[in-house]
């Protein structure tokens, strides 16, 4: 059984979700088959993300590396990219990361934040986030609302009146 670490509560209220909701670990095991396809060669870091929607539709991703090392592209955004076109950005309730081999946990870069924030704004609901260490001995419950706080995003470009 993995240790299980919460998060701070965050401000935006986490919605019930439908019932076909996966339990934690069997959204965590998509994740961790979504990161075996990882293309990683450079780093040798996979990670894997297994994103549910508010349906329990799910989408995965991976992270896919390239020789010019900048153009890479991690698990979150690839798997970001998944949902909208499965099932749309405005229905991401849940997601889960994994990624390295050993017990440390592997929680979302800054410009993944960035990107499951817009996907939480869109919806107008927070983003539970699963972080799961690669050897699936540590596991944290973060909200995307806790993990970027006073992000920047759409109202930011169009601020009221
Ligand atoms: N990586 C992700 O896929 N997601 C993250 O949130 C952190 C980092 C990838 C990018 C790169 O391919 C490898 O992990 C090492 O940084």
């Amino acid at each position: 059984m993995a240790l299980l670490r919460f998060g701070p509560a965050s401000a935006c209220p986490v919605q019930p979700l439908k019932d076909k909701r996966m339990t934690d670990e069997q959204l965590l095991e998509l994740a961790r088959e979504a990161a075996a396809k990882a293309y990683a060669p450079y780093s040798k870091f996979n990670v894997g993300c297994a994103i549910e929607s508010v349906d329990g539709e799910i989408a995965t991703g991976a992270n896919m590396e390239n020789a010019c090392y900048r153009l890479g592209l991690c698990a979150e955004q690839s798997a970001l990219t998944a949902a909208q076109h499965k099932f749309g950005l405005d229905k991401v309730a849940r997601i889960a990361v994994i990624g390295g081999a050993d017990a440390t946990v592997c929680t979302p870069c800054g410009g993944c934040r960035q990107a499951i924030l817009e996907a939480a704004q869109l919806a107008g609901r927070d983003v539970e986030i699963l972080c799961s260490s690669g050897d699936g001995s540590t596991v944290e419950r973060h909200r995307i609302g806790e993990l970027i706080p006073f992000g920047f995003g759409a109202a930011n470009l169009n601020p009221p009146g």
